[in-house]
């Protein structure tokens, strides 16, 4: 397990890390998901908000439809405070913003709103009950993304090791320049995970060449195998770490919050 350190304290606002790419099946949930129960482990109170409307994220927590009452939609159209929409997991230390369906309309009911691309932003502001914000993004460039990169300080991306993997990320580098001239100038890129590495196959290793020859140490070194665990534990409701806490995909996410961990360390000192 990853040291245990509460060094952030209480009373200091959150870490809020968007995990986006406007890419559907990439791993982004898969990432939010484990990456945040690995944090919990440590000691650190993390919240996952689930702002894509296929509400994947609330699934694969456990998280029965049917309790799923107060949402990020309600949160998105200041109909509710986050705190009023969180609810545990069966996580320690882990809680979170479940999705709604509802969320599909949200671009439209906010079309006249000022400032719709900060509604996420500031229902954030203040916020000092977590160490760790990690927002999963639906598979678009949209508004719901747009909201948690203006309410993120940093962007992780999930990128599947496969042909085109480069090309896919560029447009959303773009839309994170763009963010960050419009609306939060100190959005950074905290890191590109390589997800569904596949070491049998030799695409896998030439995709992640390139894009650690293209994006150098913003890749971080821990890689995710395709690992059948990790695919079956959302069926389950749980966290592949709790799933088979020993399989590859569960040590894989273990690593990769160790490593977030001290990025997070040199991003912030
Ligand atoms: N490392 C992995 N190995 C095997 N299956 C994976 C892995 N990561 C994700 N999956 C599976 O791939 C599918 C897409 O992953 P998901 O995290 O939902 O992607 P996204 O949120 O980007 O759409 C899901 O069925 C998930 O269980
Ligand atoms: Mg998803």
């Amino acid at each position: 397990m990853v040291e245990i350190d509460s060094s952030r304290g209480v009373g200091v606002s959150p870490r809020i890390i968007a995990i986006a790419n406007q890419k559907g099946g990439v791993g982004k949930t898969t990432t939010a998901i484990n990456l945040a129960t690995a944090m919990a482990a440590t000691g650190r109170r993390v919240l996952i908000i689930d702002i894509d409307p296929q509400g994947n994220a609330s699934t694969g927590l456990g998280v029965d439809r049917r309790t799923r009452t107060v949402t990020s939609y309600h949160v998105l159209i200041d109909e509710a405070g986050i705190d009023q929409a969180v609810i545990p997991t069966i996580i320690p230390n882990l809680s979170l913003v479940p999705s709604s369906i509802d969320l599909s309309g949200a671009e439209i009911e906010l079309v006249d709103t000022p400032r719709r691309e900060h509604r996420l932003a500031e229902a954030l502001a203040g916020q000092t009950a977590y160490d760790f914000v990690l927002i999963d993004c639906p598979p678009s460039l949209n508004l719901l993304t747009l909201n948690a990169l203006v309410a993120a300080q940093a962007v992780m991306v999930p990128l599947q090791c496969e042909f085109f993997a480069l090309e896919g990320i560029s447009h959303l580098v773009k839309t994170i320049e763009r963010v960050r001239q419009a609306f939060n100038p100190g959005l950074q890129l905290h890191g590109i995970v390589l997800t569904m590495f596949d070491k049998r196959n030799n695409l896998s290793d030439m995709v992640a060449a390139d894009v650690r020859g293209y994006f150098g140490d913003k890749v971080y070194k821990t890689v995710i195998p395709r690992n059948v665990r990790i695919s079956e534990a959302p069926s389950h409701g749980k966290p592949v770490l709790l799933y088979d806490m020993r399989c590859a995909g569960a040590e894989a996410y273990i690593h990769l919050a160790s490593e977030v961990l001290k990025r997070e360390r040199e991003l912030v000192a």
